[in-house]
């Protein structure tokens, strides 16, 4: 098994399809956007994209309930802009995933229409159903009385997205069929076939949602792991150069199980939160008692962070990487209660990880989480983080010239864009740039390359480690910290907002900033 070798010094940005940029005036963002805009992404030092679900859909789910995997949804262009996207970025260098949703579909895809029926046909098995109305069995998510067919079926996330049958790897019921079951197997191989369809149109590879999630009742996670393994299989064979990144969270799952990449995440876990997230909404769980480390507060635990990203490092070393994202859609965007300068101080300590930065889309100018926006599309609380992306001061923020209402409300007034922080040598883009550019210019900072805790104590700020020759010292509370530091000689190479210093044998890290060393 082999790991393609642009994943080392890949920085990926994701983009929300339809908030980013539209260029046929219907106030959607479309993929004639994206391609109008990799320049744009290129210019970031991003070399990699991630483009949310873009296929036909009703959009219960923001596209999260795919009822076409082959067809570009029209909102967006045709399957011959996908082409041209894939082509377009490949000329500058760039590669592009999709996102594959495997586990479910929308309830109105073809394939769910013919598995309701009563009559028994091809799909009838391709989802999950119990073999009467009246048995709902408990511990799964049932839609009953739904369909004439005789029986409930179950749904993955919200009721509109039935769940795929790739079978249960336990079987307590009658109804549960086995992994190898042919219409598992029949599912597995239509998504399979979905896969090639666009990587022989030029797509890199696919994010996977929910990744964890296609084989029930699998408590050793022996089923999801052949599954997965088979699909790399093709891959190594087939696409030795494409990648598939999974939506999990257990990377020491993932990577056994053959994704080359996993996502390190706002759950089944609690690092994630702990740096960034705590505090910002309900829906975030307490590992540090509501305070996160990247916070002006100071009050955070950068320890529940390192011992469990430091074993997940080790443990997938030479085999598969992290990826780390700023937020994503599914999360509270990290503008909200952070200061310019503290966004730029987490969005490059993002970039001198071990891990492959993901900034999502906007990020890099503070696009802010936006309170009390209605739903769109399945949003609740994730829609003011899906918001029009803002590139100039003019109308509709340079996202669309359509005169009618857009996908979501920009911002008006005073809130950033792209083009005011072009001009501004220190702003929040150009600070982004640069803690970019640096991680290209070193291997040493690049993805899989060794990380040492230097400093790093319940409780305290700063947190200092190594990266080969490099030292990095963030703090990112509002107050001058220091740490101990090992003899030797020191030059800073790269600062965000103010430059640590080395006094003796302590390092003094000024409030809300970022200084790298390299040692002599
Ligand atoms: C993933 C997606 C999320 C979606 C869900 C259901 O978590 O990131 O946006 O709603 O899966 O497909
Ligand atoms: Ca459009």
């Amino acid at each position: 098994m082999k790991l393609p070798a642009w994943l080392k010094s890949a920085v990926f940005y994701e983009i929300y399809p339809q908030s980013f940029y539209d260029t046929n005036r219907d106030g959607i963002g479309d993929l004639n956007g994206i391609i109008q805009k990799l320049d744009y992404v290129k210019s970031l030092g991003c070399n990699a994209i991630w483009i949310n679900p873009c296929f036909e859909s009703p959009f219960m789910d923001a596209g999260y309930d795919v009822s076409d995997y082959k067809k570009i949804a029209p909102r967006y262009g045709t399957n011959e802009d996908a082409k041209r996207l894939f082509e377009e970025a490949h000329k500058r260098g760039m590669k592009v995933l999709f996102d594959l949703v495997p586990g479910h579909t929308s309830d109105r895809h073809p394939w769910f229409l013919e598995s309701r029926k009563p009559e028994r046909n091809e799909y009838s098995d391709r989802y999950v159903w119990t073999h009467n109305a009246f048995d709902y069995p408990e511990g799964y998510r049932w839609m009953s009385g739904m369909q004439d067919r005789d029986g409930n079926y179950l749904v993955n996330f919200f009721s509109s997205q039935p769940a795929l049958n790739y079978g249960f790897e336990v079987q307590d019921f009658p109804w549960q069929l086995p992994p190898d079951h042919p219409a598992a197997q029949a599912t597995l191989e239509a998504m399979k076939d979905v896969m090639r369809f666009w990587m022989d149109m030029g797509c890199d590879g696919f994010r996977v949602d929910m990744a964890y999630s296609l084989v029930k009742n699998d408590p050793f996670r022996t089923g999801i792991k052949r599954l997965w393994g088979n699909v790399r299989e093709m891959f190594e064979k087939e696409y030795p150069e494409n990648v598939l990144l999974s939506e999990w969270g257990r990377a020491e799952e993932a990577i056994d199980a053959g994704f080359h990449l996993d996502f390190y995440l706002h759950f089944n876990g609690r690092g994630y939160n702990a740096l960034f997230q705590e505090g910002a909404s309900d829906y975030v769980d307490k590992a540090s008692e509501g305070h996160c480390f990247f916070s002006k507060e100071g009050k955070g635990d950068v320890t529940v962070f390192t011992e469990e990203f430091l074993p997940k490092l080790r443990y997938i070393a030479g085999r598969g990487y992290l990826c780390l994202p700023t937020d994503n859609h599914d999360m509270i965007r990290y503008s909200r209660f952070r200061s310019e300068d503290e966004m730029k101080v987490a969005a490059s300590f993002v970039m001198l990880l071990p891990s492959i930065p993901f900034l999502y889309y906007g990020d890099e100018i503070g696009l802010p989480y936006r309170e009390g926006l209605t739903s769109k599309e399945g949003g609740y609380f994730r829609t003011g983080s899906r918001t029009p992306m803002q590139w100039t001061a003019g109308r509709n923020r340079g996202f669309s010239e359509s005169g009618g209402e857009l996908y979501l409300p920009v911002e008006e007034g005073a809130s950033p864009d792209v083009e005011a922080q072009e001009r501004e040598k220190n702003s929040l883009l150009n600070t982004v740039r640069r803690a970019i550019a640096f991680r290209a210019a070193h291997e040493a900072l690049q993805a899989g390359e060794e990380m040492r805790v230097l400093f790093a104590e319940k409780g305290k700020y700063p947190f200092v480690f190594a990266r080969g020759k490099f030292v990095v010292a963030v703090n990112p509370s509002g107050s001058a910290a220091q740490a101990p530091v090992a003899e030797g000689r020191y030059k800073s190479v790269f600062f965000v907002n103010a430059e640590a210093r080395i006094d003796g044998e302590k390092c003094i890290v000024p409030p809300v900033s970022l200084t790298v060393f390299e040692k002599e």
